[in-house]
């Protein structure tokens, strides 16, 4: 794409920012009639995998990352692992998207959390138009669905009971009571079963924001994921919310990382059978050494950043780092935040088999402004209430102790929280570290009753890396962003500076 292209579409989203943040604020739903653009014109992002520190064990040379702004979402997409969502729930999931823009999306329940006991499938079919390039999550494009058919395959008369007692009565074409497992019945169609939809705290939300990634190896080879919108992790709020963060994503059927034996099975699945997941080794925690998130993270409400915590057990000390940044390649650093602190571990979780649960204290934090907006905002906070009042500057890092935190970033010290942490290993083997979901509203989970039941995307062990990588290897962005940029770089820190008060940064 031409640097004219992008700055045209820039200069769009940098009309379009002020509506949508005043809309966001607001939490309104009106945030789909504000009309805008088809899309004006393809881009093809170049993003390079920020972690350079972990690199050499983690990344092979020369992969480079591309995202199509449309995406091209044709194919089979699968599950990689069982999926678990707030609540929670236990889910693999195949999409099949058609170039006539139907799509089929299967998505296989489970009663625990290593997807070996299926209790339902549902068989979902509906029609996706993709609409425009996402002005609140930058990277990502925004469609619309309509759904034609909901089916349901319940798979064993104990699942039947536990569904029965949740669906009211008059579900379309199914009296549970008499519904065979393993037979298809319909729960919705165009005319009826909204109802029953809701009641099941069903819908497909997530087709709302769309991101197709591909990694393209020297080799030749190349791995292509699908990101879909996050789920609410209120239960309430998960059928009426607009993502603008995204799930863990799927493979592509044809193009994933080898080898990935639940591929095979998800991707070998229908409603009739459900992919029953071999049962993974158990891994106990083992939290000592040095983790970092596998790319830049998006989070709901414009956040992306990477993670780096280092845990030390015998003395249940913890350092986490956190770098902000503006845009989905998290090559615009904002601010980076480190804190310190203790933690616990507690008992296994009895929602989660495999799952512990933590409380971690942070009693320390120390933030670096790395942009000049970001230092010009942390500037204006009133003496003692965010470090040095006027001593801000880019680069330099400051401590929060003794102003007890920042509330224009969220930061009240000391603080508390309750986590739910579970380790996994990848298709090599390698340790995987799950923490918590943060709550989607940005609140902060600091009771027991808020504690997360799903997982962020997971972290890796950094093996002999340093403990403090420098920042100076993130800019590796090989798109020129275009003039247009830092203009609305400034805008967006002012727009969304405010909403940044109520968010706890402590994740
Ligand atoms: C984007 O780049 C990749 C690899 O360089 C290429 O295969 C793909 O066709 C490009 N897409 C567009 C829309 O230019
Ligand atoms: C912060 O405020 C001080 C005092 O008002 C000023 O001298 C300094 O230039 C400001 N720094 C930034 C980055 O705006």
């Amino acid at each position: 794409m031409s640097s004219a292209q992008l700055s045209h579409l820039l200069r769009g989203v940098l009309l379009l920012l002020p509506a949508a943040a005043v809309i966001v604020a607001g939490a309104s739903s009106k945030l789909w009639e504000v009309p805008t653009g088809h899309f004006t014109s393809s881009s093809n992002q170049t993003e390079n995998v920020p972690l350079e520190r972990c690199q050499n064990q983690w990344t092979e040379d020369g992969v480079k990352v591309t995202a199509d702004i449309p995406p091209k979402l044709d194919g089979t997409w699968v599950s990689t692992r069982c999926e678990v969502r707030p609540g929670p729930e236990f889910l693999t999931r195949s999409y099949t998207f058609h170039s006539n823009r139907h799509f089929q999306a299967l998505q296989h329940y489970y009663t625990e959390s290593s997807c070996e006991d299926p209790a339902y499938s549902l068989m979902i079919r509906g029609k996706i138009r993709l609409l425009q390039a996402s002005w609140i999550t930058r990277g990502a494009s925004e469609a619309e669905h309509h759904l034609s058919r909901v089916g349901i395959v319940v798979h064993s008369m104990a699942a039947k009971q536990r569904l029965a007692s949740r669906l009211p009565p008059a579900c379309v074409s199914l009296s549970l009571n008499e519904a065979v497992p393993g037979k298809l019945y319909e729960l919705y169609n165009t005319r009826a079963g909204r109802a029953c939809l809701a009641a099941m705290g069903f819908s497909v939300m997530e087709m709302g924001l769309v991101r197709v990634e591909t990694q393209h190896h020297s080799h030749g080879g190349k791995v292509q994921e699908l990101f879909l919108g996050d789920i609410h992790t209120d239960w309430a709020q998960r059928t009426q919310h607009r993502p603008s963060g995204y799930q863990q994503p799927l493979q592509n059927a044809m193009h994933h990382i080898h080898p990935c034996p639940v591929c095979a099975l998800v991707y070998r699945s229908s409603e009739q059978r459900p992919p029953v997941l071999p049962r993974g080794p158990a891994v106990p925690l083992s939290l000592t050494g040095h983790w970092v998130s596998l790319r830049c993270e998006t989070r709901p409400n414009v956040l992306f950043l990477t993670r780096d915590f280092t845990f030390n057990p015998s003395q249940h000390a913890w350092e986490g780092i956190y770098r902000h940044y503006l845009d989905s390649a998290c090559s615009q650093p904002t601010f980076t935040l480190r804190a310190w602190g203790h933690y616990a571990q507690g008992n296994p979780s009895s929602k989660l088999s495999g799952a512990s649960e933590f409380v971690f204290k942070v009693t320390q934090v120390r933030v670096t402004a790395m942009d000049e907006s970001t230092a010009k905002l942390l500037n204006s906070t009133r003496p003692g209430k965010c470090g040095r009042a006027g001593d801000w500057s880019v680069g330099v890092e400051q401590d929060l102790t003794a102003t007890n935190g920042c509330p224009m970033l969220g930061i009240k010290l000391p603080h508390k929280e309750y986590e739910l942490f579970k380790m996994e290993l990848d298709h090599r083997k390698r340790p995987l570290l799950f923490t918590g979901e943060r709550p989607t509203d940005g609140s902060s989970p600091d009771r027991p009753l808020r504690r997360p039941t799903s997982f962020q995307a997971p972290m890796v062990l950094c093996n002999g890396g340093e403990t403090h990588p420098s920042f100076s290897t993130f800019n590796s962005r090989q798109l020129q962003l275009a003039s247009g940029t830092a203009g609305l770089e400034k805008l967006v820190l002012l727009v969304f500076g405010s909403a940044l008060c109520s968010w706890l940064v402590v994740y």
